[in-house]
């Protein structure tokens, strides 16, 4: 099952990925959704990070997470930047609107944290039938590259006083479920005193492109486009090292 991310894990998530913060997502997302008229939803929607430039762009948005801690944030981060989203606490595997949606965004490969297949079959399932006639869903995920990248690796943000420090050390690889397994620790550090740790057992699972394009059409998707590293026409899959789908 997905984990839920905690205090400092949210905390970190807000230095690190703040509002104004894209990796070319937000600029090709909100491309990508030129022609939508009406609402968008952000499952897992974290800080806001795409949700409150979606909602600057004038889309009416909705967005759900399961981390209490991180919906604070995107509360906090709507009413900064002067926007209103519906916000809820609720699962990918779960979640249920009475509207239905113009558009399902799910970036930064949150698609991902879905480890059990299943799971992710029912959320396709769930995007599809809460999606109008016509409507699309745009989702992300790494290609599988990453997936082969086992070093370990250590960062660190300044804010204020305080430090906050992320270990995360790969402990587990399963190639034939495709799914990795990190030890992530976090630290909270003041005048050179440990203040508090969070450690969390974080696992991803990786797709092939036709693994999730024939997910999506089981799911009952009909059209489905893939583009490279948000550039728009046809995906280049040499360098590529994240791929959106679009499907309607
Ligand atoms: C990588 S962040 C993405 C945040 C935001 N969408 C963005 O693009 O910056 C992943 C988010 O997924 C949420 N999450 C994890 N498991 C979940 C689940 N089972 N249901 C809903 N949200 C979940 C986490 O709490 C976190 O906010």
């Amino acid at each position: 099952m997905t984990k839920t991310y905690g205090k400092l894990a949210s905390r970190v998530y807000e230095l690190d990925k703040p509002v104004g913060c894209s990796f070319g997502d937000v600029e090709f997302y909100l491309e990508r959704l030129k022609t939508v008229a009406g609402p968008v939803l952000e499952p897992a929607t974290g800080n806001g990070r795409m949700l409150v430039p979606l909602a600057q762009a004038g889309y009416s948005v909705s967005g759900f997470d399961l981390s209490s801690e991180m919906l604070d944030l995107c509360k906090m981060n709507c009413e900064k930047h002067g926007v209103k989203a519906g916000l809820s606490q609720q699962n990918f595997t779960t979640f249920a609107y009475e509207q239905k949606f113009a558009a399902i965004v799910l970036p930064t490969g949150s698609f991902q944290l879905m480890t059990d297949p299943l799971d992710a079959m029912s959320f396709l399932r769930r995007s599809k039938e809460a999606l109008a006639p016509n409507g699309k869903l745009l989702l992300d995920i790494s290609v599988v590259g990453d997936f082969m990248d086992h070093s370990p690796r250590v960062r660190h943000w300044q804010d204020g006083d305080d430090l906050l420090t992320l270990q995360e050390m790969r402990t587990a690889t399963d190639y034939a479920k495709q799914i990795v397994t990190s030890h992530l620790r976090y630290e909270l550090w003041r005048d050179t005193h440990l203040v508090t740790t969070e450690m969390e057992l974080f696992s991803l699972r990786w797709w092939g492109m036709f693994e999730l394009e024939l997910a999506l059409r089981e799911a009952g998707f009909t059209q489905v486009k893939i583009f490279g590293d948000y550039q728009s026409g046809a995906v280049d899959t040499g360098p590529v090292s994240t791929l959106t789908f679009e499907a309607a």
